[in-house]
């Protein structure tokens, strides 16, 4: 137990809400174990003046635990994940990844790039899924700390891996601050044109992970219109305005309100929400992407980032069959996805912002996770 912890749980006792008692942030490292082909993996512990404490292994830079103060001080972990190292091995959606090189789909694992025809593994239907068979999230980062508060990761990916062309060095750099901030920046370079999609997929659950699902989370979306999907989940290029549908979030909703909105044909292909919100504002800047709440536990969550898009995955293909963290199981909707990127299929639709990197370029890109509480 840290040090941090035993101190918090003495505190207790007298009264929950010393536990948020000032202390000095700082960064742990431990072995979390070895890839199946024996590279040895890391986990790192970041923990901030108020106790709030992120964990992240360099096995797929991931997220696996964000332990965060409920209205009346109380921790909980509001990510979904594994205990052990072996859980991430084991086949799962995604759980707190950095997701590479190209997030969401590509139609049909095609696109042509400078004249070339480039061919990836379908691993999702007839598409390309989050980088391929052996995408960013099964990869071992390169781990340097950055003072007490910070971890940047790096991989570099191989000019052909996954059949993108170029070398990529992508790094990620998490930093958690004294107002209860995740920030995660982006850099990558190339050596060859490519394109790039990096986010990452925590699902949340502001309740507590495993404690239930996050139908009745209320979610603001601060965005206008969405891509409408095929029923491949691929957009098929319009930019339609959330209004009049449950897509419109632009006001507080519960998640559950119009999940399954009778005779919706987009919320019956993505057997509840799974699709791309094209946000208000200039993308490159960083400006507010959404809000969640959860009414039980006071907590809030708040996301900005410089995307120009946000996939809101509700968790829909979690059936119970995943057994998380205490063995907990992870049951339909029981988490949900804030995936702030470039819209899905964009080297196939030429109307969409690009996310083509060329070897002059350096690719940035900036996202804030905020915990607050509210009464
Ligand atoms: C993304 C996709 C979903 C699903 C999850 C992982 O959010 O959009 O359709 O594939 O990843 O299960």
């Amino acid at each position: 137990m840290s040090h941090t912890r035993r101190h918090a749980i003495q505190l207790m006792g007298a009264g929950a809400a010393s536990v948020l008692a000032a202390a000095t942030p700082k960064l742990d490292k431990r072995s979390f174990g070895k890839t199946q082909s024996g590279a040895a993996v890391d986990l790192y512990t970041l923990t901030n003046a108020n106790g709030m404490e992120a964990s992240i292994t360099t096995y797929g830079a991931i997220v696996t635990s964000l332990r965060t103060p409920d209205r009346a001080g109380k921790m909980a972990d509001v990510v979904l994940g594994f205990d052990t190292m072996q859980g991430y091995l084991s086949d799962h959606p995604y759980f707190g990844a950095v997701v590479g090189r190209y997030g969401n789909r590509i139609a049909k694992g095609r696109f042509s790039l400078s004249g070339k025809e480039y061919k990836l593994a379908t691993n999702n239907g007839p598409n390309a899924l989050h980088g391929g068979l052996k995408g960013f999230d099964k990869q071992v980062w390169q781990a340097q700390s950055i003072g007490n508060n910070g971890l940047r990761l790096t991989y570099v990916s191989k000019d052909g891996e996954e059949g993108y062309p170029g070398t990529l060095t992508a790094t990620v750099e998490y930093t958690l601050t004294d107002a209860n901030e995740l920030k995660l920046a982006y850099t990558a370079t190339t050596d060859k044109d490519t394109v790039l999609n990096l986010t990452n997929h925590s699902y949340f659950n502001l309740a507590g992970e495993g404690v239930g699902d996050i139908l009745g989370h209320r979610l603001q979306l601060f965005a206008d219109r969405f891509t409408p999907v095929d029923a491949t989940l691929i957009p098929t290029g319009e930019l339609k305005a959330v209004a009049g549908t449950p897509f419109d979030f632009r006001q507080p909703h519960t998640i559950g309100e119009r999940i399954d909105a009778a005779g919706d044909e987009q919320i019956k292909f993505g057997g509840g929400y799974d699709h791309n919100w094209v946000l208000n504002g200039a993308m490159g800047t960083l400006r507010p992407a959404a809000r969640v709440s959860e009414p039980k536990s006071g907590r809030v969550l708040e996301v900005l980032t410089t995307e120009p898009g946000v996939q809101f995955y509700t968790g829909n293909f979690l059936d119970g069959t995943i057994k998380g963290k205490g063995g907990k199981a992870y049951n339909r909707r029981y988490g949900f996805c804030l995936e702030t990127q470039h819209f899905p299929d964009s080297p196939n639709q030429p109307k969409f912002p690009s996310t083509v990197l060329k070897p002059a370029q350096k690719f940035t890109s900036s996202t804030v996770f905020k915990f607050s509480t509210e009464k």
